[in-house]
């Protein structure tokens, strides 16, 4: 033995002592890198000379390195050894302090997506109402449209109906009656699905996961809609699919690039909401409808259709969902977030077949089932009629701030920029005619006050112009009028600058 303070500390383990030998033997190590007798990327003995140097077994050395590594201190690398990780010294200290930060050593390294991040963002502005901020970036229902006296005397009769019932397990599909309810309103918008064909979700975000993880596994390929929701995009990174973008266009969802598409790739899934579609506020023609079913058909790959905003039409005839016309092929994903209330996280998938078993044994590993009471809720309160009433006084009420927007904008930004005029849904999307780096954009308006959301967020791969999405719901008029006189400066102020498109990170 050289006697190196390492060597040293493992010779004096006590095989006497109540402590293991495995204990003792990763302290010794964990106190040489505090004590700074071991740097960053050292190496360490093999194992068979750290079990001799110890007087242990190669067993227990082996198993001291595991220990180590899953506490991140040291990391083994096949054919090279084991190391001292980089920054060790700081976790071996942290724990003793109790800090957090060790955690960073132990956790892979995280790379947090432009679509994560501004969810992030949204639910941070619009959390607070005294806030000075005004979120145009938030496309959340206004609190004064929540229907929330006919919610509580749902609640109210809910649990004078079940009792323990509503706070109780229940199926993991969801509460009968509710599932129920859901497949009579699917009937009236043309669906032919019954309850069992329902599976209900924690709002259509956990539906977007639970499909998307049962269809997709690493490196399949998907085509998104693009622009589109930035929990798409987040939930189709989170399974590490490859990720092809279609645009969208004034018909919706371009069927030739899809084509285009197809004649290059296996595509095992097309996310899109084909009904008032977030950002644009466009729908898929009649035409394209037809096409996407038949390529569905030809190529063998699921549909992901997301109608979330479908029911928020103004004007003009809802064409009705997809899934009526291929259901072998279409996961129908909906929730009352933006027409009821978001906050009781009812969404459900529509889905049939073998997809339709595979995501209730999903939901099923994911969290059990949803809360009961939610679903007991929305059922007496589809039952009652009140959905319809609901939806006459929510469509009339976004229209409204949908006009205020779209005015604001004609008087303020129409210089600057193009926008769509949606014929529902709760959100603009807006081109600059002259491009500028949208991630300096937001830090400016949110630092002059107002805050959107970047299109680099909501669009798959490159992107070729600034964009901005801009919601109505939220917002009363004054605030959305104020809050386009704050952006139009702001962009004002950028327009002397040269493009330099996709600084935030392209997903
Ligand atoms: C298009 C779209 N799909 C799904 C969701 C998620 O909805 P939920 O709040 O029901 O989870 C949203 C939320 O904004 C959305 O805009």
């Amino acid at each position: 033995m050289d006697g190196s303070p390492l060597e040293r500390r493992l010779a004096a383990i006590d095989r006497a002592s109540t402590r293991s030998l495995t204990d003792q033997l990763v302290g010794a190590v964990l106190d040489s890198i505090a004590a700074g007798e071991l740097g960053p990327g050292e190496k360490l003995p093999p194992t068979r000379r750290l079990a001799e140097l110890a007087g242990v077994n190669q067993l227990t050395a082996g198993r001291s390195y595991r220990r180590l590594a899953e506490r991140g201190a040291v990391v083994s690398e096949v054919g090279r050894g084991t190391f001292v990780r980089a920054g060790a010294a700081a976790g071996g200290s942290a724990r003793a302090t109790g800090d957090a930060s060790w955690q960073n050593y132990v956790l892979e390294n995280e790379r947090v997506s432009s679509a994560a991040w501004i969810l992030s963002e949204l639910a941070a502005h619009s959390a607070d109402p005294a806030s000075e901020l005004i979120a145009l970036s938030a496309s959340y229902p206004a609190a004064e449209i929540l229907p929330t006296d006919l919610l509580a005397a749902a609640s109210t009769s809910a649990i004078a109906r079940y009792g323990a019932g509503s706070f109780a397990y229940g199926p993991v599909a969801g509460h009968p009656e509710f599932r129920s309810e859901l497949a009579r309103l699917g009937r009236a918008r043309g669906l032919d699905d019954d309850p069992a064909s329902i599976l209900v979700t924690t709002g259509a975000r956990q539906a977007i996961t639970l499909a998307t993880r049962v269809v997709l596994r690493p490196g399949d390929k998907v085509a998104c809609e693009s622009p589109t929701y930035m929990g798409t995009i987040d939930a189709l990174q989170a399974v590490q699919a490859e990720i092809l973008p279609v645009p969208v266009g004034p018909d919706g969802f371009d069927i030739d690039a899809l084509e285009a598409l197809l004649r290059r790739h296996e595509i095992r899934l097309v996310a899109l909401q084909p009904r008032l579609q977030n950002p644009t506020g466009c729908d898929l023609s009649r035409n394209g409808r037809e096409r996407l079913v038949e390529l569905a058909r030809q190529h063998g790959f699921f549909i992901l259709e997301d109608a979330v905003y479908a029911d928020l039409r103004f004007s003009g005839r809802d064409p009705g969902p997809l899934r009526a016309l291929a259901p072998s092929h279409v996961i129908y994903v909906d929730s009352f977030s933006k027409t009821v209330a978001p906050g009781l996280r009812a969404g459900w998938i529509a889905a049939s077949g073998p997809v339709h078993d595979r995501l209730i044994a999903e939901k099923r590993r994911d969290d059990a089932q949803g809360a009961l009471l939610p679903q007991q809720i929305m059922a007496s309160f589809l039952a009652e009629g009140h959905y319809a009433e609901q939806l006459q006084r929510a469509r009339a009420f976004y229209r409204e701030r949908r006009d205020v927007l779209l005015n604001a904008l004609d008087r303020d930004l129409a210089s600057l920029a193009s926008y769509t005029r949606p014929a529902g849904g709760g959100n603009v999307w807006v081109t600059l005619d002259q491009g500028c780096d949208d991630s300096r954009l937001y830090h400016d308006a949110v630092a002059a006050g107002v805050s959107f959301v970047p299109g680099s967020t909501m669009l798959v791969g490159r992107q070729q112009a600034t964009h901005l999405r801009l919601s109505f719901g939220l917002l009363d008029a004054e605030s959305i009028r104020e809050g386009v006189r704050r952006l139009a400066a702001v962009v004002r102020a950028h327009r002397r600058e040269l493009p330099a498109l996709g600084s935030l990170p392209v997903n």
